[in-house]
């Protein structure tokens, strides 16, 4: 049992403890697994066969398990270190000091999108991109989207997705049909013009690696991620009689049979079942400031 934490309370010494086990990790060859990882499992609606990661009801559970086979990787190097968590309702600017250059590192330059400073900049050599959907070597950021700006979603934003009662109903995908608090938060609905709702807009607010199939590459997506799961856990407090869904397999006549996984099969690649991590409180807590 351990405690993650909000990123802007940490201590020098525990961003600098956080970095290090992520560049140690990097270093080791075993951080850019779980790029490829994500990756893989980035299948989208319109693509046959399961989906598990995104546009699925298993969003929130494959994540977290996602999470926290990374972070048991992290502490393996430094049993002191969690991932940290990005409430971006409250650290809204570029000028944050999660982009500071003792953390995550700045923006990208406006050249080429290269993040220039910070331990994650490819000048510094600690950070090649080795696998990746665009050809860089060199972590990029866009923040802000410029070409088409957009701001990160408000605390009212997050509200309205939180008072959703249920967790999310058929097609079980991203189209809007899909109504429920999963497809609320995910995002992919809302008009391009807003960068997608809730979690697709961050990742589109930071840009660059954060955009695409292999956004593992920046580092900041497991403090973004690490909020997604604080919210699920906030919406499940919130809704103690709503539980994950659908409950049981879909049946062969519904179109979405094989495709979404429910609450007792197990998801790949780990072979846990999203019901034996409904409850974060057997790994860990949030320290919630
Ligand atoms: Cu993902
Ligand atoms: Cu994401």
């Amino acid at each position: 049992m351990y405690t993650r934490r909000n990123q802007r309370h940490l201590t020098s010494a525990q961003r600098e403890r956080f970095v290090q086990a992520v560049l140690q990790l990097k270093r080791q060859g075993r951080y850019d697994k779980y790029v490829s990882l994500h990756s893989r499992y980035f299948t989208a609606d319109g693509q046959s066969g399961l989906r598990v990661a995104h546009m699925a009801p298993t969003f929130f559970p494959w994540h977290r398990k996602f999470l926290l086979v990374f972070e048991r990787d992290l502490r393996l190097i430094d049993p002191t270190v969690t991932i940290p968590y990005w409430d971006w309702t409250a650290d809204r600017a570029e000028s944050s000091a999660l982009w500071d250059d003792d953390f995550m590192g700045g923006n990208g330059r406006s050249s080429d999108g290269q993040v220039m400073t910070g331990p994650f900049a490819y000048r510094n050599g600690d950070w090649p991109i080795n696998y990746s959907v665009t050809e860089e070597k060199y972590l990029t950021r866009g923040i802000g989207r410029p070409d088409r700006p957009i701001e990160l979603p408000t605390t009212a934003e997050l509200e309205g997705a939180l008072s959703m009662p249920v967790y999310d109903t058929a097609p079980w995908n991203s189209a809007p049909a899909t109504k429920g608090f999963r497809n609320r938060i995910e995002g992919w609905t809302a008009s391009e013009n807003l960068g997608g709702y809730l979690h697709n807009r961050v990742h589109q607010w930071v840009g660059g690696h954060m955009t695409g199939a292999s956004s593992p590459n920046d580092p900041v997506f497991w403090l973004h991620h690490a909020f997604i799961d604080l919210i699920w856990v906030r919406w499940q407090r919130r809704h103690p009689s709503s539980a994950y869904l659908p409950a049981k397999p879909l049946g062969g006549g519904d179109a979405q049979h094989g495709r979404v996984i429910s609450a007792g099969e197990p998801m790949p690649p780990f072979g846990v079942k999203p019901s034996a991590v409904f409850d974060h409180r057997a790994y860990y807590t949030y320290e919630e400031n």
